[in-house]
């Protein structure tokens, strides 16, 4: 469960640096991601780019996910598969020997999992590569005899014996203020700070807002990077968008997996409907939470540093919108949510997204979390709240499409 905190914070670097070029390039080169205003439907990738052979027939969420994904399974950069990724030179569109063998790689597990498993994603870039360029071939005599790590399988599968789903979320109810008070909030208005992952993502003031019984967003406002731009996440109830200023695509509406992970995290955030967010609940083997983030401290302000101190914790996993996977974990002792992991569709694979949260405190009666890290495939947001607000008015403007980027 331990996110590789070296492999992140390179990566996240490296999309960074490339990013800051690309939007740029972008730019100049007059490849407007800029969207019709009134636009519904989302983009597809070989709508947004140059040469996408592969992997068409997605929206721009899921395929750069797909990248990710590449990145992740094989230890690699942007720059491993794209000439000068990192650089103003930067040109993602160009064929590279290791961006044919990819899309080689692409269509060699489609025909796996077609023709050995009836279709259904059993191999993935992740079965052979597991962080390596060229994969294994030989077991080891130490994974033969050495200490095994063990990884729990995505799917959970109901064991007779343990606690039902239903406890599990009928504890978090009472744990997070009791139906009653529960059905009463309205809103959420949080202030706070974004904090740095090895130095990215940091300094940032955040607004998060969110309107019962599905609308969220949150807004990262870099005010000393005068170049940057803010950082949104926005779902309206029904539409999301993303904002990452430093990305290859600077701006674009959800329509794959992020969109399905936006309602689910949205209706989340008001635990008195939690019974009704997901379908085909059932509770998996209890396990321990070891990675939490810290409990807020100096330090803890300038870095996002995780606390090394365990949690028995209570599985709990259900299908969101259109067969997403989402695993919740519920501490034993407190009954709170300590994590969301999430799991979105793509033709190469399982795409996670993980959010958890810590430092819950009382807001008029009910337990709310201070701090909350949003890690997915490439990057990872750590947010410290000083002030909830619940049921104050909430400007629905701030839930739909993100206002064009003022120059500063
Ligand atoms: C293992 C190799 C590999 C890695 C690593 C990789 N990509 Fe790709 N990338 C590809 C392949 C293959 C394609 C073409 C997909 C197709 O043909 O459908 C592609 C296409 C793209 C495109 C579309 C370019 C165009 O105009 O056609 C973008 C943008 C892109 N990648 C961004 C990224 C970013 C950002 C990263 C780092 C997070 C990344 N890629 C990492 C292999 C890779
Ligand atoms: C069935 C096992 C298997 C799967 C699944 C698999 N690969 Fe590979 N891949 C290999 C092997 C084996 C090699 C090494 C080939 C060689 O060295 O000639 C390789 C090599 C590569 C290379 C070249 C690496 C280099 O630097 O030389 C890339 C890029 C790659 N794979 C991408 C992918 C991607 C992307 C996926 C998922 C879409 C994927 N692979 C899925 C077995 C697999």
């Amino acid at each position: 469960m331990r996110l590789d905190r070296q492999k992140t914070s390179w990566s996240r670097r490296s999309i960074f640096a490339a990013a800051r070029i690309a939007v740029a390039a972008l730019a100049t080169a007059g490849l407007a991601m800029a969207q019709p205003a009134a636009q519904e439907k989302p983009l597809l990738a070989e709508q947004v780019f140059k040469n996408i052979q592969a992997l068409r027939g997605i929206t721009v969420d899921d395929f750069m996910q797909t990248m990710g994904i590449m990145a992740a399974a094989l230890q690699f950069d942007c720059s491993d598969c794209h000439v000068d990724a990192g650089t103003s030179e930067v040109n993602w569109a160009a064929d590279t020997p290791r961006k044919i063998m990819a899309r080689r790689m692409v269509n060699m597990v489609a025909t796996i999992n077609k023709t050995n498993f009836g279709g259904r994603q059993m191999v993935t870039c992740w079965t052979c590569h597991r962080n390596r360029d060229k994969p294994l071939v030989t077991p080891t005599m130490d994974i033969m005899y050495g200490m095994p790590t063990i990884v729990p399988d995505d799917i959970l599968v109901q064991i007779p014996g343990l606690p039902s789903a239903e406890s599990i979320l009928d504890k978090y109810v009472q744990a997070s203020g009791g139906a009653q008070r529960l059905a009463g909030l309205t809103s959420i208005a949080g202030k706070g700070t974004s904090v740095g992952f090895g130095g990215f993502g940091g300094g940032g003031d955040v607004e998060l807002v969110a309107k019962a019984p599905d609308k969220r967003a949150t807004i990262i406002v870099f005010k000393k990077e005068i170049d940057r731009g803010d950082e949104i996440r926005a779902y309206d109830g029904r539409i999301g968008w993303v904002r990452t200023p430093l990305n290859v695509v600077g701006e674009f509406q959800l329509g794959g997996g992020d969109l399905d992970g936006a309602r689910v995290d949205a209706q989340l955030s008001f635990p008195g409907q939690i019974k009704r967010i997901l379908t085909n609940l059932r509770s998996g083997p209890p396990t321990t939470i070891t990675d939490l983030p810290a409990p807020i401290s100096q330090a803890s302000l300038q870095q996002d540093v995780t606390l090394e101190q365990s949690h028995t914790v209570d599985v709990v996993q259900g299908t969101g919108p259109r067969g997403l996977i989402v695993t919740l974990y519920f501490d034993r002792q407190t009954g709170l949510l300590l994590r969301e992991l999430r799991y979105g569709a793509s033709p190469i694979g399982r795409v996670p997204t993980q959010i958890d949260f810590a430092d819950y405190r009382d807001v008029n009666g009910i337990k709310l979390p201070f701090r909350i890290t949003y890690a997915w495939l490439g990057g990872r947001d750590s947010i410290v709240l000083s002030e909830i607000k619940t049921n104050v008015p909430v400007d629905e403007a701030k839930f739909g499409k993100p206002a064009p980027l003022k120059p500063r």
